[in-house]
């Protein structure tokens, strides 16, 4: 699969297009815009920090913060970038470029549900040491866990992340697990399984500070953000 898009190029473009036509209308954007960055399928993990550094900087000008991806299991191999010593890496380098610009932009780091304990506490210390601007908490999930269909069903529809309900409570999890650890101080952007307002509550006393919704986007349509928050402030 990989990240299958026109590439950094185009989507720069394409933003730097929206910002000034928003920006003639309107003084301020009407959206905050993430870019989401990832590295090419066929590129070795080797080499992948390249890869982000390539998007970070073609996308820097037009974005107003990052999500470093290292958690789509969609592309291969690409998770085992949270391993420390290659998250060390791409983070480093990205924190110098940011700090070299006129104003630099948030980064924050998206993990995966399906992280093990071990590479959940490196993030963790990872992210203390070097000052990362927040974590997003979580990725679509590798796991076949508690789904209805039948497995061979589920087994014929091939590999592939998956979102929605079947995530909720991993990422849940994962957010309290971080928020705790570092006791507050990693602000956490809460993402899996939101539909509702109760599900939103549920991230947030969980630790979260901002949350995302995606598969509940797409079910609910864009009334969700609105609904939800209209209930959340009742
Ligand atoms: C079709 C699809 C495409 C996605 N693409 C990306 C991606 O390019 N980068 C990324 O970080 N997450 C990607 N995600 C993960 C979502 O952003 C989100 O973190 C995840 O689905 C959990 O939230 P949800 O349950 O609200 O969908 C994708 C999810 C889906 C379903």
């Amino acid at each position: 699969m990989g990240f299958n898009n026109e590439g950094a190029d185009v989507i720069a473009e394409r933003l730097k297009n929206w910002r000034e036509k928003e920006g003639r209308q309107n003084k301020k954007l009407p959206m905050i815009i993430g870019g989401n960055i990832g590295k090419n399928k066929v590129t070795p993990n080797e080499e992948a920090w390249n890869d982000y550094a390539v998007c970070f900087n073609k996308l820097h000008p037009y974005v107003d913060y990052f999500a470093v991806n290292v958690s789509s299991p969609n592309t291969p191999g690409l998770r085992e970038l949270q391993e420390k010593d290659s998250l060390k890496k791409i983070l480093l380098n990205l924190a110098m470029m940011n700090n070299a610009k006129a104003v630099a932009k948030p980064v924050l780091l998206k993990i995966a549900p399906d992280i093990t304990p071990a590479q959940l506490d490196d993030v963790i210390e990872l992210a203390l040491e070097i000052k990362l601007d927040g974590i997003i908490a979580t990725n679509t999930t590798i796991s076949r866990a508690g789904l209805t269909t039948p497995i061979e069903e589920v087994e014929k529809m091939g590999a592939g992340g998956l979102s929605g309900k079947p995530v909720t409570e991993r990422s849940t999890a994962i957010v309290k697990y971080i928020f705790e650890k570092a006791n507050g101080q990693i602000p956490i952007i809460a993402s899996g399984g939101i539909f509702t307002a109760m599900d939103a509550r549920e991230k947030l006393k969980a630790g979260a500070s901002l949350v995302q919704v995606w598969t509940g986007f797409i079910y609910e349509g864009p009334a969700i953000v609105s609904k939800i928050c209209k209930k959340l402030n009742q």
